[in-house]
């Protein structure tokens, strides 16, 4: 793999970068960064084991794939300062919204383009990586890019016009999960479970539920009704969900953000 660079190497970027790095994936001398605050970028440096760079123009130069990863009001500033020296180097970007329609008045045809949403859970290597369809990256380098962030979870390729839809399930569908988490915690805790243990029972049972599914395949009804005995006990909190539009509540949440 040639040289990574990162525009920005906040939350998302640092997640990113530690991972391969972490994982051998990449040589920390084979990641550079930039960022306005300096001390911040230098102890980030030190911590993850990237270069540190002064100038956005000097990381750009070291480069050959640049990540895009401040955030998406800041993008407009940063390709007015370094917009043409991105010639014959292949562009990542990460911030939301920022895909490839909207770079291309931006971009000359020499750059090689390619929009990526990672979610949180990237994190800790459980993320789910949206790659837009449409891209100019060259296939060789499409794939290896592909198998880089394959190691911060799964890669999936999006159509254009699904990616909101995507967005909204996997960016912010973490969101919902806290919710879930949070909520049988205050069911335990009511009962005389210990906060701290309750949480670690509910996202454990998430966690093994979601790979027990993505493992086998299985339709979530199937999962579902394996767990339901006749008159049993997890049925009767199934019927009360039901009674209080769980399934609805959930396609309501993601008409919302596909409303806004
Ligand atoms: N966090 C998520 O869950 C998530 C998920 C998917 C995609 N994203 C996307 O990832 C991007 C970054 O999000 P984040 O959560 O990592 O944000 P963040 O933690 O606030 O990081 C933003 C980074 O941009 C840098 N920056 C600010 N102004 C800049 C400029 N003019 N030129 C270059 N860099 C600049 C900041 O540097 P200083 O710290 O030095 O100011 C910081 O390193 C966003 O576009 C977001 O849409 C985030």
């Amino acid at each position: 793999m040639k040289k990574i660079g990162f525009i920005g190497m906040g939350n998302m970027a640092q997640a990113i970068a530690s991972g391969w790095i972490g994982r051998k994936l990449l040589e920390g001398d084979q990641v550079y960064a930039y960022a306005p605050h300096q001390d911040k970028l230098k102890k980030n440096a030190a911590r993850i084991g990237f270069i540190p760079c002064r100038e956005p123009g000097e990381m750009v130069a070291a480069c050959d794939v640049i990540i895009m990863a401040c955030k998406p009001y800041q993008i407009e500033g940063v390709l007015k300062e370094i917009g043409d020296r991105l010639g014959g180097k292949a562009l990542l970007s990460i911030a939301a919204g920022w895909n490839y329609r909207k770079y291309s008045p931006y971009l000359g045809d020499s750059t090689r383009f390619q929009y990526i949403m990672p979610n949180t859970p990237a994190m800790v290597g459980e993320g789910v990586m949206l790659f837009e369809e449409t891209n100019s990256l060259e296939e060789e380098e499409h794939e290896e890019i592909m198998e880089l962030f394959r190691a911060l979870g799964r890669v999936e390729i999006i159509p254009d016009h699904l990616m909101g839809v995507a967005m909204a399930i996997t960016g912010c569908g973490p969101a919902f999960v806290d919710l879930v988490i949070e909520a049988l915690g205050d069911a335990g805790v009511k009962y005389g479970l210990p906060r701290a243990q309750v949480y670690a029972l509910a996202s454990q049972m998430i966690l093994g539920s979601a790979k027990l599914q993505l493992d086998t395949g299985e339709h979530p009804g199937v999962l579902k009704d394996k767990v339901c005995s006749p008159a049993g006990t997890t049925i009767r909190g199934v019927d009360a969900l039901e009674h209080k539009g769980v399934r609805a509540a959930f396609i309501d949440a993601v008409d919302a953000i596909m409303e806004f």
